[in-house]
């Protein structure tokens, strides 16, 4: 296998939407990672691996030389493959002994291989799938939302059979089920993407400590909107006053010419203030 995946200024949207789903969107990703994919329903998760498989149009750059394979890809009902036969479609050269190794990291006993696909439970032929996917080398499998079929016990055996391998995508809403295996998360939030090196519980932790990082900042940005409202305020009084206190024409001249200072004070203050009032919606904007 050779190569990362390199998205550059990718921007995407579905005809009949308003605005992108993805807006100049920049992610490295290496070959070797197992990299969980993140986000709420809708967000765009499935599209983004379509778009690494080519299926859709974009604008901006992906580049990659890896050979994906998608799940979930079931065989026709038609060709009444067996279990083995599946296995052999995705990789012909591949040995009994191999695939039946392969099933023991999946709790599946040997002679399932000749059972037709179709009569497997939902849960072992996700299994198969899976294993289908890694028999070969030169493939990097994107693997959307694998636990469907899956219950507690088969979560937890299809992420030790993940942690084994490397160079894959998951998505999952299953945060627990990621944490057995992911080293690289990518998150797809409300308004950004973003990729971090660790686990579930490190996005969680960076994404709390961004939370505080915003809401303290937010907090500064409110003090210092109030204190120059107050000073804004201040000068507009202050100019008007000293201009009907006077009567006569030297000392008017001189109060019109302080209340200009005044209203120039005042428009700077003002224009600070929307300066910072702008700044709290981008932090309010990087939040997930
Ligand atoms: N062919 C399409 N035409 C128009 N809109 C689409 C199409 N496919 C998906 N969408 C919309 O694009 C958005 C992203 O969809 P996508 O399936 O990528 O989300 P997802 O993150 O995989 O969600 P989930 O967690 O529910 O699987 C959704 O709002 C969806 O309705
Ligand atoms: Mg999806």
């Amino acid at each position: 296998m050779s190569g990362n995946i390199l998205v550059k200024n990718m921007t995407f949207k579905y005809p009949s939407m308003i605005s992108p789903l993805f807006n100049n969107v920049s992610v490295n990703i290496h070959e070797d990672w197992k990299l969980g994919l993140i986000g709420r329903n809708g967000r765009g998760k499935t599209t983004l691996l379509k778009i690494l498989l080519d299926q859709l149009e974009y604008e901006g750059t992906v580049i990659s030389s890896l050979e994906f394979k998608y799940f979930p890809r079931y065989p026709d009902l038609d060709d009444c493959l067996t279990a083995e036969e599946v296995l052999l479609k995705e990789s012909p050269m591949t040995e009994r002994w191999e695939m039946e190794l392969e099933l023991s990291y999946m709790d599946l006993s040997p002679e399932i291989l000749d059972r037709s696909f179709h009569v497997l439970s939902g849960g072992e032929q996700t299994k198969i799938l899976l294993i289908g996917l890694f028999l070969n080398d030169d493939s990097f499998p994107l693997i959307d939302e694998p636990t469907n079929n899956l219950d507690v016990h088969g979560r937890k055996v299809v992420g030790e059979f993940l942690n084994r391998k490397k160079g894959f995508i998951v998505i999952s809403h299953d945060q627990h089920f990621l944490n057995h295996f992911v080293d690289h998360v990518l998150a797809i939030n409300k308004e950004s993407v973003d990729v971090l090196k660790g686990n579930i519980e490190t996005w969680q932790f960076e994404k709390k400590n961004a939370e505080n990082l915003a809401e303290e900042t937010n907090q500064k940005l409110f003090n210092e909107i109030n204190r120059l409202e107050t000073v804004s305020k201040r000068v507009g009084t202050w100019g008007q006053k000293r201009e009907n206190s006077t009567k006569d024409a030297a000392g008017r001249r001189l109060a019109a010419k302080q209340m200009k200072r005044s209203k120039a004070i005042k428009k700077r203050t003002e224009e600070k203030i929307r300066d910072k009032q702008n700044l709290i919606h981008n932090v309010k904007r990087l939040l997930i």
